[in-house]
């Protein structure tokens, strides 16, 4: 069980010089007090991220590097600032006030960029949501945070059923054409008629910001809550994670709508004053590699399932291109495989550097540091002032390579504040007291690397994006033939997992290749691509607890030819 390979140290500049005497002596105040509002109280996290650096001078600095297959464009620090004013202030004119939810359905271009800042400077809650998200899945989460207004574009607003929310009164197009009817709004002649200047407005760093919605095991999406003050530790990390730098080329792969995307896509990047790439467009390996080259990216933060990707198209390609100018790469959202660490040193010259967290923590809490070696298949250590352990059930501390509850210590300055209208979610996570319980079961080894090991509950990690299965079954049984279905995630090489669904038919309906991919595309459609199943296997019945619950964990000990455990609770 013990590992002993080590990937030494590159030495390629580092911000963070020695971790074990920093996380010794680290508290989170003296980061605080970089920022003016430790002493003037005025706290806004898109004035700290984008305006303070117009006001120190750096306002010509690019701030943004915009590249899609049809468009390319690039904006300072003082371009983003006006522009976002300019956004806020119509947010302003049309009666959006402090806490109200603006909800941003859009592809990854610039303009949602300047909404999501615009909307946080009025001090609204931003809530962005992936552009591949279909109609049941909009619904589901502009209903639950009762969104008064969106950002989206005539295409994606097909997907939105307008007259079925109440609280949404406010749309604003981004590419409309022609005269738009009450309630609706042009995003670009409304910008244009809007002042550059703004004086955002300052809430209490505890005030909300931004809702992501993630999956659990059970239930619909939950609403991920986090306040302004998640800043500290997104602009920390950034430093000491990131390794970011005055002169850096940044590029995060992941779309807004999930937490990477901006914690680690906005936040951290300009909150350290550094130009960030966004690549619009579909994944290929030829075009993020060209990517790297064009805009000699430095730093560069993506996914295993990318990685695994990349890796599948081969060393040749990689020598078609010039990507000599990267510094740093990391990886998140999904275990990076050893394998993939020993390729990327191999082929890159470059250690991928694997750390953990999730869209509750609002941070990077264990990391690989650029100066520290790397074992790969771990995580990393503990972020100074993240104090991680291992527990029992019963909150335990549990020795090293013992297996059990990966938690964190109560608070740090990222955690969420809340589950959007839903405390007893909530309070799950913390029902060991004083603890942070992350559903994750990793072991510590005796140097202090965290492992790890697993979900604990049914929740699906498909190419690094979490996937519910009871929103999945539930959007399954709409179909017409099917009577029940359980879904589990089967172990998958590419992409972690994939998605696999059992079903029993309706009386009539019998099972058929044919039938199988309408279900798919049922889901597809309905739901959103990635929560499609990509298996599909018909039972005549599945296994169910006497009060009726489908046991995913026996679909899972079929799947993979495992013991099934207990059966007590399971009807005849
Ligand atoms: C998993 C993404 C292994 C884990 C930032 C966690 C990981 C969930 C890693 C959160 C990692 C994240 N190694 N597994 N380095 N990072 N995970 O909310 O199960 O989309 O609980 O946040 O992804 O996913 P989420």
């Amino acid at each position: 069980m013990k590992n002993t390979e080590r990937i030494p140290v590159q030495t390629n500049g580092n911000n963070l010089q020695n971790y074990e005497e920093t996380y010794a002596s680290f508290d989170w105040k003296q980061v605080e007090q970089e920022f003016s509002w430790y002493k003037t109280g005025k706290v806004n996290a898109a004035y700290e991220a984008i305006d303070r650096h117009v006001e120190q001078g750096k306002g010509e600095k690019t701030a943004l590097i915009y590249s899609a297959p049809d468009r390319e464009e690039t904006y300072t620090f003082r371009q983003l600032k006006e522009k976002s004013n300019q956004f806020a202030h119509l947010l302003k004119r049309i009666g959006i006030h402090k806490g109200d939810r603006v909800f941003i359905f859009m592809p990854r271009t610039p303009d949602l960029y300047v909404s999501f800042l615009g909307t946080i400077k009025i001090g609204a809650i931003v809530g962005p949501l992936f552009e591949a998200f279909m109609e049941a899945a909009v619904r589901d989460r502009l209903e639950n945070s009762e969104a008064v207004a969106l950002v989206t574009t005539p295409t994606l607003l097909e997907r939105v059923p307008v007259d079925d929310l109440p609280h949404l009164k406010h749309i604003i197009l981004v590419g409309a054409k022609g005269e738009l009817t009450d309630g609706y709004y042009s995003f670009e002649k409304e910008l244009a008629k809007s002042p550059t200047e703004l004086e955002p407005v300052w809430v209490d760093r505890e005030d909300p910001m931004l809702i992501h919605y993630t999956s659990g095991s059970t239930g619909k999406p939950k609403g991920v809550v986090h306040a302004h003050n998640a800043m500290i530790q997104h602009y920390q990390t950034g430093k000491w994670v990131l390794d970011l730098q005055e002169g850096d080329i940044y590029w995060c792969t992941v779309d807004p709508g999930w937490v990477t995307g901006t914690s680690y896509g906005i936040f951290a990047p300009w909150l350290n004053g550094v130009t960030n790439v966004v690549r619009g467009g579909r994944f290929s390996p030829d075009d993020w590699y060209q990517t790297l080259e064009k805009y000699k990216v430095t730093v560069w933060y993506s996914a295993p399932t990318a990685f695994r990707m990349l890796m599948a198209a081969g060393e040749d390609l990689v020598k078609k291109y010039d990507i000599s100018s990267v510094r740093h790469v990391l990886s998140v959202g999904e275990p990076l495989n050893p394998e993939v660490v020993r390729w990327g040193l191999q082929v890159y010259g470059k250690r991928i550097h694997d750390n953990w967290w999730m869209t509750e923590t609002g941070g990077i809490l264990i990391s690989n540091y650029p100066q520290m070696e790397i074992k790969p298949g771990s995580m990393g250590k503990p972020f100074p002032g993240i104090y991680a352990a291992i527990l029992d059930d019963q909150g335990n501390e549990l020795p090293p390579y013992e297996m059990g509850n990966l938690a964190i210590k109560t608070p740090w300055p990222s955690i969420m504040r809340k589950i959007w209208k839903n405390p007893e979610k909530y309070q799950e996570y913390f029902r060991i007291p004083g603890w942070y319980v992350s559903g994750d079961s990793a072991y510590k080894d005796e140097d202090g690397y965290f492992w790890f090991q697993g979900r604990l509950d049914d929740v699906i990690n498909t190419s690094g994006e979490r996937v519910g299965p009871f929103e999945v079954e539930s959007k399954l049984v709409e179909h017409p033939a099917v009577a029940e279905a359980g879904v589990i995630g089967k172990p998958d090489p590419l992409r972690g997992e994939i998605i696999k669904a059992f079903i029993s038919l309706r009386a009539g309906y019998k099972p058929s290749e044919e039938l199988k991919e309408e279900i798919r595309q049922f889901v597809k459609t309905r739901l959103a691509a990635h929560a499609a199943p990509r298996e599909i296997e018909f039972k005549d019945k599945l296994p169910k607890t006497r009060s009726g619950k489908i046991m995913r964990r026996v679909l899972k000990a079929w799947e993979l030819d495992l013991p099934v455990g207990d059966l007590s609770t399971m009807e005849d």
